[in-house]
C-alpha cells in the first residue's frame, strides 16, 4: 500500500502571481491523491491579512487534510505589529502555529521555527523541541513519522544566503531520536533532499531518517534566479520512502526527479547488482 503526501512550500500569496499556483495545485491533487497536504510557510508574501485568508482559501479548498505552519513571511511586515501581533492573522486561519496531523499511516508535526526579531534565520526553543519530541511519541505504531519546519536544515544546492535553522545538529539529532523519519521544510526556494546516512558517519545499526526541502511554489520576485518552482511528492510505503520534484513549466508540471530510499536499518535492495 502507498500513502502519498503533497509537499507545497513558499507560495508567496500576494507577490503577483498566484494563477500558477491556483491552477496548477489542483492538478496534482487529482493526479496523486494525497492523504495529507503539508504547506511549510510562507504561504504569505507581507503577513498582510488579506494574503493569509486568499492562501488559507486556496489550501482549505484542496479538499485534502492540510497541515500548515508559518514562515518569516507569515508575520506582519511593518512594527509593532511584527511583535506585538506576531501569529494572530496566521491563527486565526489555522489555530495553531504548531498543528499535529495523525492517522493509521502517517504521524506529523509541525514546529514554528520564525522568529519575529530576526527577517530570516529561523530556530527552535529548547521547550519546542521537548514538546516535539513528545509528540513524535504520541505515534500510532508504524506510522510514519514527520516533522514540517520552515527553515531548511540541509543546505541550498545553488547560491543562497540563507542560513539553516540554528542549532541545526542538535536539532535534527534530537527529532531523530525521538522517532522522525523524515524531516521537511522550505524557505531556499530550492530543492534539497539527503539521507542520514549520505553526510553521517554509519556504523551499521542507524535508522534511515530523509532530509528534505520542496522548491518554492510561488515566486516571490520576477525572474529571481536560483528559484526552482515546484513541489514535492513523497510516496511512503512499507519498506521504502519515494521523493520526486515536479517542476512548474508555464501550463504543466514536469517530473525532474525521483529519489528512493530505504525504510529501517537494511539498505535498499535491488534485483540484480
Ligand atoms: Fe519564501
Ligand atoms: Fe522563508
Amino acid at each position: 500500500m502507498v500513502t502519498r503526501v503533497l509537499h507545497v512550500s513558499d507560495l508567496h500569496f500576494g507577490a503577483g502571481d498566484d494563477e500558477a499556483i491556483e491552477r496548477g495545485a489542483p492538478v496534482l491533487i487529482e493526479r496523486f491523491a494525497p492523504e495529507l497536504v503539508i504547506a511549510s510557510g510562507d504561504l504569505s508574501h507581507r503577513g498582510r491579512e488579506d494574503q493569509l485568508v486568499r492562501a488559507s482559501r486556496f489550501l482549505h479548498g484542496l479538499d485534502r487534510p492540510v497541515l500548515a505552519i508559518p514562515g518569516n513571511h507569515d508575520i506582519p511586515y511593518t512594527f509593532p505589529a511584527r511583535f506585538t501581533r506576531s501569529f494572530q492573522e496566521f491563527e486565526r486561519q489555522w489555530e495553531t502555529t504548531e498543528p499535529t496531523y495523525s492517522s493509521p499511516t502517517l504521524h506529523v508535526i509541525g514546529l514554528n521555527s520564525v522568529r519575529p526579531w530576526r527577517h530570516q534565520s529561523g530556530g527552535v526553543r529548547t521547550a519546542q523541541l521537548e514538546r516535539a519530541e513528545e509528540r513524535l511519541r504520541d505515534a500510532a505504531p508504524g506510522a510514519f513519522q514527520i516533522v514540517v519546519l520552515h527553515h531548511h536544515m540541509i543546505g541550498a544546492p545553488w547560491r543562497s544566503r540563507k542560513k539553516p535553522v540554528a542549532r541545526r545538529n542538535h536539532v535534527l539529532a534530537s527529532l531523530v531520536a525521538a522517532g522522525a523519519d523524515l524531516v521537511v521544510a522550505g524557505h531556499i526556494h530550492q530543492a534539497a533532499v539527503s539521507e542520514r546516512r549520505e553526510f553521517e558517519i554509519s556504523h551499521g545499526a542507524e535508522r534511515g531518517v530523509v532530509v528534505s526541502i520542496a522548491p518554492g511554489l510561488g515566486q516571490p520576485r520576477p525572474k529571481r534566479q536560483g528559484e526552482a518552482r515546484g513541489v514535492h511528492i513523497y510516496e511512503v510505503e512499507e519498506s521504502c520512502l519515494r521523493i520526486q520534484t515536479y517542476v512548474w513549466r508555464d501550463t504543466d508540471w514536469g517530473l525532474t526527479a525521483e529519489r528512493q530510499f530505504p525504510r529501517g536499518r537494511e539498505p535498499l535492495e535491488r534485483e540484480t547488482v
